[in-house]
């Protein structure tokens, strides 16, 4: 069972991720997995953090030579702003301490301060709003670069592209080789594939500068190539579009999220919305009419692109603060402000790769197993064989 864990605060020392199960000998390229968290710092809308650090991964246990080595794998990443908050957030009381803390009383409509100061049983919302944060997510995207590793070894990617902020939308679907070289790109806007909606979308980021306010929108991630049979219809927790949709829904600010061409489906229909099936005798394989389903049915996937869209809310964090109560005078206040990003909707996409990418190599790893990739290839190749003499 492929499974990982992460620690770590927004201005701590560090993030620290485990993960556990992937089979000894697949690949490992640094630069890749230091490529995936520089996507991720990426986009229009962002913070001044993004400005203040270049994310970079430390691998410290089980990868050895450039390969896995079947140990548990474990990676840190450092907070440079860590420098300016260690006397903030310091792990040992030293004298004075209380005087040099950040308390956040006005709590963020929308963000987790209110109501996990209430659970935690603390009058300040800062330990709160330091692990709610999604600088966790640096961490889930180099492990999600580790699930891209195992899966690019049997021809399976995953990309993401963003097609709506706001109310600006994209209105055309996205080939496999666009989301390819969108994702080469050394700069990037708004993650989207046509020049023309992405201006649309920019001037909608603008607007949120403009008027100190922020903007929410919907990536949308592909994963190409991957064979049918992952997941399975027997039981509710096997179906593989509940724990996409699990994986995507966990990501800080996502409200919602659709599998192929859901919203849709549901305003239509049935004769306009299910996939055609054919056969190609040439090639031996089933084939269909489109991929409305979005490469999922019966919580399997069947062989075409599997196509998870998430639905982001806007950041909570406005320039223009809302109203809210001061956690200790119960007294109307503005909610607090702290430097925040006003869009990040590129950036969730990225996260929602590496969350995507994560469940799919749970799955193909359920499905083929291996201690080594040898032995998850022969596994594979035989499922494949089968496949075909179907
Ligand atoms: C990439 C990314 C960056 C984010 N940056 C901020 C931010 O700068 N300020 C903020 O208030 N919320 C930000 N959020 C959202 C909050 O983390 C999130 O709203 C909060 O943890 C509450 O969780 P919920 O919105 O899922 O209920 C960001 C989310 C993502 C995915």
């Amino acid at each position: 069972m492929l499974r990982f864990e992460t620690a770590g605060e927004s201005h701590g020392e560090c993030l620290v991720a485990t993960l556990n199960g992937l089979p000894a000998g697949i690949p490992i390229s640094l630069s890749a997995v230091n490529r995936e968290l520089w996507r991720r710092q990426q986009g229009y809308g962002r913070g001044g953090r993004m400005k203040i650090e270049t994310d970079r991964a430390e691998i410290v246990a089980g990868v050895r030579h450039s390969h896995t080595i079947g140990s548990p794998v474990a990676i840190v990443i450092r907070n440079k702003d860590w420098q300016n908050w260690t006397d903030v957030l310091p792990v040992e009381d030293i004298e004075g301490a209380e005087d040099r803390r950040k308390p956040v009383t006005r709590p963020r409509p929308g963000h987790a301060d209110l109501a996990g100061a209430i659970k935690y049983d603390f009058h300040d919302a800062r330990y709160i709003l330091e692990r709610a944060s999604a600088r966790e997510t640096t961490a889930r995207v180099a492990v999600g670069a580790f699930a891209k590793a195992l899966l690019a070894q049997f021809g399976i990617g995953v990309l993401s592209h963003v097609i709506g902020v706001g109310s600006a939308r994209l209105n055309a679907p996205a080939s496999w080789e666009e989301l390819v070289a969108l994702s080469e790109k050394s700069e990037v806007l708004l993650g989207c594939i046509d020049r023309e909606s992405e201006n649309q979308m920019k001037e909608v980021v603008d607007q949120a500068y403009r008027t100190g306010d922020t903007v929410g929108g919907v990536f949308e991630v592909v994963a190409h190539n991957v064979p049918p049979g992952l997941g399975s219809h027997i039981a509710w927790d096997l179906r593989l579009d509940g724990r996409l949709a699990q994986a995507i829904v966990s990501m800080q600010a996502v409200k919602g999220v659709e599998i192929g061409f859901a919203a849709e489906g549901a305003a239509s229909f049935g004769s306009r919305v299910q996939d055609s099936i054919h056969y190609d005798r040439l090639e031996r394989r089933f084939t269909r009419g489109a991929n409305r389903a979005g490469g999922l049915e019966g919580g399997m996937t069947n062989g075409e692109d599997v196509l998870v869209r998430g639905l982001l809310k806007p950041i909570s964090t406005l320039r223009r603060p809302l109203e809210s109560v001061d956690l200790n005078t119960r007294e109307p206040a503005l909610a607090a402000y702290e430097r925040s990003d006003v869009c990040v909707v590129p950036a969730a996409g990225v996260i929602g790769e590496a969350m995507v990418a994560i469940v799919l190599a749970q799955a193909f790893l359920e499905k083929f197993g291996g201690d080594s990739l040898g032995e998850t290839r022969r596994n594979f190749e035989g499922y494949r064989e089968q496949v075909k003499n179907f």
